[in-house]
């Protein structure tokens, strides 16, 4: 195979091609400017196309462009042997240089038959521009309903709002109806009627504070913290429940001695007690028992609790108790807004509630709310 290679390559006793042309200067010179040029424009190509290559990695098909690449410069190969063969005859390399530049011409044919399908898949500028303009025209309509969204967020926050400050309101508007009528049957000078006329007042107080909340909060303005022994806030509660609750339910405070302050707004905590102790009179059918409980949860935590003898929850319920609108009570009984306002104005003092509670054995509502050393 190598021998006869050998001797395909050193045929002896041939003319060089000038020979033919009879040495015909005009001619020879044609020949070798036409096939110089034409070499040089193929060698050329094979640079642009890898240096094309080099800085365009990603391009599909790389691997075509190359492989072209090296065709044409076989190609150009045959145009520098066409010179060097006027003077030489190297027919036999001149031979193996067009073998080999027709089989690679060839393979180069057929993978680029085999490509065009994917070639003519790739989208044109005018196919990009328009998915282009469609995807900004998605992105608008994107955006359109994201604002959209935002704003029915903001209404329904603000639904929520209003609900919520309705709901406290009622609450307190029954404080002090419910109180009015005491005194009004007692009489308003018995020991009795002074006393529900007393709570009549700290609702309205409340009620009234509860509007200064609205304002503020309307303006951005923080709460109104400041630190506070959680007994007395405790004790107002219970003193505000107290004529609301009716006589079949007892209210018994258990509050423990010495615990660090909290920094609280005292105001919403005692309307969430009062929501809370609501919450145990409506789970109390006939007689039963409110428990207002303070203690130290852990050393920087304060727990402010309060413990019904009624129906309790199953899990369903419990569940999903302190979502807004939830109320498993009659239309018109319950707006759901009472635990959920509870969570929020404890998780604004930095606190979080748990709820214990079981279907027969009751309720626990346990609000944990950071202590703070009083300096
Ligand atoms: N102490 C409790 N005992 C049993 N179930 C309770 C108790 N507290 C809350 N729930 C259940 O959780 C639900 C949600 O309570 P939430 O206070 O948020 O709303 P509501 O009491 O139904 O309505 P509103 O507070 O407006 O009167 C109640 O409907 C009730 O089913
Ligand atoms: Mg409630």
């Amino acid at each position: 195979m190598l021998d006869s290679l050998q001797s395909f390559l050193a045929v002896r006793g041939l003319a060089p091609h000038g020979y033919c042309l009879l040495w015909e200067p005009r001619l020879i010179w044609t020949h070798v400017a036409s096939d110089a040029v034409i070499a040089a424009a193929y060698f050329s190509i094979p640079l642009v196309l890898l240096r094309l290559l080099m800085i365009r990695r990603d391009i599909r098909f790389g691997w075509m462009i190359g492989a072209f690449a090296l065709f044409i410069l076989a190609c150009g190969l045959t145009h520098v042997l066409s010179i060097v063969t006027l003077w030489i005859p190297a027919y036999g390399w001149e031979g193996l240089v067009k073998a080999v530049t027709a089989l690679a011409s060839l393979v180069t044919a057929v993978l680029l038959v085999r490509l065009l399908p994917g070639l003519v898949a790739i989208p044109s500028p005018a196919q990009l521009q328009r998915a282009n303009e469609a995807l900004q025209r998605e992105a608008i309509e994107r955006a359109k309903a994201e604002e959209m969204l935002r704003q029915s967020y903001k209404m329904q926050a603000m639904g929520q709002l209003a609900g919520g400050v309705a709901h406290d309101f009622n609450n307190l508007l029954g404080v002090i109806v419910g109180s009015i009528d005491r005194a009004q049957r007692k009489g308003a000078a018995t020991p009795e009627g002074a006393r529900a006329l007393d709570n009549a007042l700290a609702g309205a107080a409340q009620a009234a504070k509860l509007t200064h909340q609205l304002l503020a909060f309307t303006r951005q303005q923080p709460m109104q913290r400041a630190l506070h022994d959680l007994a007395p806030v405790a004790r107002a509660a219970a003193e505000l429940l107290d004529q609301t609750i009716g006589a079949q339910i007892a209210i018994e405070l258990d509050l423990a001695e010495g615990l660090p302050p909290c920094l609280v707004d005292r105001s919403q905590l005692e309307v969430a007690l009062l929501n809370l102790g609501l919450n145990a009179r409506d789970a109390i059918s006939g007689e039963g028992r409110v428990t207002i409980r303070t203690r130290l949860h852990a050393p920087d935590w304060v727990e402010l609790s309060v413990a019904d003898t009624g129906c309790g929850m199953d899990a369903a319920t419990l569940e999903r108790a302190i979502e807004p609108f939830f109320s498993t009570k009659a239309l018109g009984k319950g707006t759901g807004l009472g635990l959920s306002q509870v969570v929020g104005t404890i998780e604004q003092m930095g606190g979080r509630v748990e709820i214990e509670s079981a279907p027969g054995t009751g309720t626990t509502v346990r609000l944990l709310i950071p202590a703070r050393a009083s300096d």
